[in-house]
């Protein structure tokens, strides 16, 4: 099937991100929130990330002009009439993500198919309220979304072939590479990165080291480009923490038992550099 129109619900750093690749490889693009703020906040963003790279002439003038020209801000799912594809990047919660999904498929033609950015939620769960589960599917991108190369592709129970092929070769197209994972909690990044941060976290909470030593350890040590804890902090210590009860939950093992200092931070509103506060602060 031919994909040639987008809209990504969700103008936050997901969205923002991955309404950015879409625009830069020549889809037309609208970019959904709920909230007027996220909405001018997701487009100067992106304006921001292209102008950078103007400057190190990483592309043209001419390049940001086209990609920003491809874009249009949306405040309404109705706008999905005339789209072929549809990636959701809201809050990491089944209940507002099914409500969307509901919503967007009465709207969205027969023929589109309706991805999902969730990090850990099932997507077979997403695709049974709506009308067309064969072509519901989990379309994972890492953020920084410009940056990161990997894209998890998640069949549900039911998607079907055409679905999964048509996603595989939009991922190609965005110059990603894909992997197909299986439909279980967290797939397989979340399952792995994010008991790693939670045990950083636990390290933390128990007085093992700070934040800053926790950090330098796994980056001097291990060579990861950043310290758990900056990264929960970049990711959002919400969606960490929603990401860990899933797995909990999913995965019916204490193992992945949140943090309560995780909890904790996440009930104080300290949600990384969103925030503006998490485990370290950002002005
Ligand atoms: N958008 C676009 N580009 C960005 C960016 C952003 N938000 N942040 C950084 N970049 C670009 C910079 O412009 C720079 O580009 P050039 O090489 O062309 O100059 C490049 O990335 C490197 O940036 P910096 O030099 O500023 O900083 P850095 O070397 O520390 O790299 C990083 C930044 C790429 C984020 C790096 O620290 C990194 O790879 N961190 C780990 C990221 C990671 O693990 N992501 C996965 C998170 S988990 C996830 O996404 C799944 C989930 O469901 C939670
Ligand atoms: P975010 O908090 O930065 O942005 C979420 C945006 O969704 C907000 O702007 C909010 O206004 C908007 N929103 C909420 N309900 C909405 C609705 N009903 N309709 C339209 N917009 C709505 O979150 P994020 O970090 O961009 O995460 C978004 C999704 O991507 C989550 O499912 C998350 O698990 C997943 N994800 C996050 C990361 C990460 O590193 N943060 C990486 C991969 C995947």
């Amino acid at each position: 099937m031919s994909i040639n129109k987008v809209m990504v619900i969700g103008a936050g750093q997901m969205g923002s991100g991955i309404a950015q690749v879409f625009a830069q490889s020549g889809f037309e693009v609208l970019l959904n929130d709920v909230k007027e703020e996220a909405r001018k906040k997701g487009y100067n963003q992106i304006e921001k990330i292209l102008t950078k790279d103007v400057t190190k002439e990483k592309i043209t003038e001419a390049d940001k002009t086209a990609a920003l020209e491809r874009l249009t801000l949306s405040e309404s799912l109705e706008d999905a009439k005339d789209c072929d594809f549809v990636v959701e990047a809201i809050v990491e919660n089944m209940d507002v993500k099914t409500k969307v999904f509901q919503e967007v498929d009465q709207f969205a033609p027969k023929h589109a198919i309706l991805a999902s950015n969730t990090s850990s939620l099932p997507i077979t769960e997403m695709a049974a309220v709506t009308n067309r589960p064969e072509k519901v599917i989990g379309m994972h991108f890492m953020n920084p979304v410009p940056v990161m190369k990997l894209v998890e592709i998640i069949r549900g129970l039911q998607t079907n072939v055409e679905t999964y092929e048509a996603v595989q070769q939009t991922a190609e197209k965005l110059n990603k590479t894909s992997v197909e994972v299986n439909d279980f909690p967290g797939f397989v990044s979340n399952r792995i990165l994010l008991p790693m941060i939670n045990e950083a976290i636990y390290t933390v909470y128990e007085g093992v080291a700070t934040p800053e030593d926790v950090d330098t350890v796994m980056k001097l040590g291990m060579n990861h480009p950043m310290g758990p804890l900056k990264l929960a902090d970049f990711i959002g210590l919400d969606t960490c923490l929603y990401i860990m009860e899933v797995l909990h939950e999913g995965l019916g093992d204490s193992k992945y038992r949140p943090c309560p200092l995780l909890r904790k931070y996440v009930k104080a509103g300290w949600l990384g550099r969103k925030s503006g506060k998490g485990f370290y602060e950002y002005s």
